[in-house]
């Protein structure tokens, strides 16, 4: 198993009183697996991916990703978790526009410690995955909002991250570039990657081999999808 959540919980404090977003969220998550969660705006998806992604800590409950307790972490722990096990992938691609693709892609590394001739070299070999082995001097302005994701993708596997992460990856892409991405998540997936990826969309959650939904912080299923 590469993550289990039990009972997790998530508050926001709301001045002297509490929102409760999440509520008694259970997930396990084996290698290879390829899951969507689906939810309406508001139903606590971010929230639930912050927690996955270890970019936050639930109010109660135990995550254990690939044999290591998260909910314990501080930030500094929590950065460098981030850094090696997850690979992340935006609706917005967030990539640095005054770099070209091979430096960001080769960008995790470097906080990673890796020797910049193997960056670079990884880096390619990241980009080559991803179809754009011809684009990578082009900078972020000289690529189409498909092409920035598929970048934005090659630099979330470029660190081989335990688990691929993407929050509506095809939400700012015309449907023929969401196809692409959703082409290239099926090969990442046959090649063995673990994905999960949050949508409000059932046509981008199908593509998953698991689905669950997510309700008013409520999380069910796990119903097979596709397969
Ligand atoms: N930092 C915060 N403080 C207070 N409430 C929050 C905060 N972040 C999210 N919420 C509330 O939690 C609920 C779920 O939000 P979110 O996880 O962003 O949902 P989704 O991504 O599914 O649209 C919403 O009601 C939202 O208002
Ligand atoms: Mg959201």
């Amino acid at each position: 198993m590469i993550l289990e959540m039990r009972n997790i919980n998530k508050d926001y404090p709301m001045g002297r009183s509490k929102v409760h977003v999440l509520k008694n969220v259970n997930l396990n998550v084996r290698e290879g697996e390829y899951i969507a969660i689906m939810g309406p705006s508001g139903s606590g998806k971010t929230t639930l991916m912050n927690l996955i992604g270890c970019l936050d800590v639930p109010t109660s409950g135990s995550y254990v990703l690939s044999g290591q307790e998260i909910a314990a972490c501080n930030d500094n722990q929590l950065a460098e978790i981030r850094n090696k096990k997850i690979g992340f992938v935006f609706q917005s691609f967030h990539l640095l526009p005054k770099m070209n693709a091979l430096d960001n892609v080769a960008l995790p590394l470097l906080f990673g410690n890796v020797r910049k001739s193997e960056r670079r070299a990884r880096a390619a070999e990241a980009l080559k995955t991803v179809g754009l082995e011809e684009r990578m001097t082009f900078f972020p302005d000289q690529l189409s909002g498909g092409q920035c994701q598929r970048v934005a993708i090659a630099r979330a596997i470029v660190g081989k991250p335990t688990l691929l992460l993407a929050d509506e990856p095809t939400g700012a892409l015309d449907s023929s570039s969401g196809k692409q991405v959703m082409e290239l998540f099926e090969q990442l997936h046959e090649k063995g990657s673990t994905i999960l990826m949050i949508t409000h969309d059932a046509n981008i959650a199908k593509h998953a081999k698991t689905v669950y939904h997510i309700f008013d912080g409520v999380l069910s299923g796990g119903d097979s999808g596709s397969e």
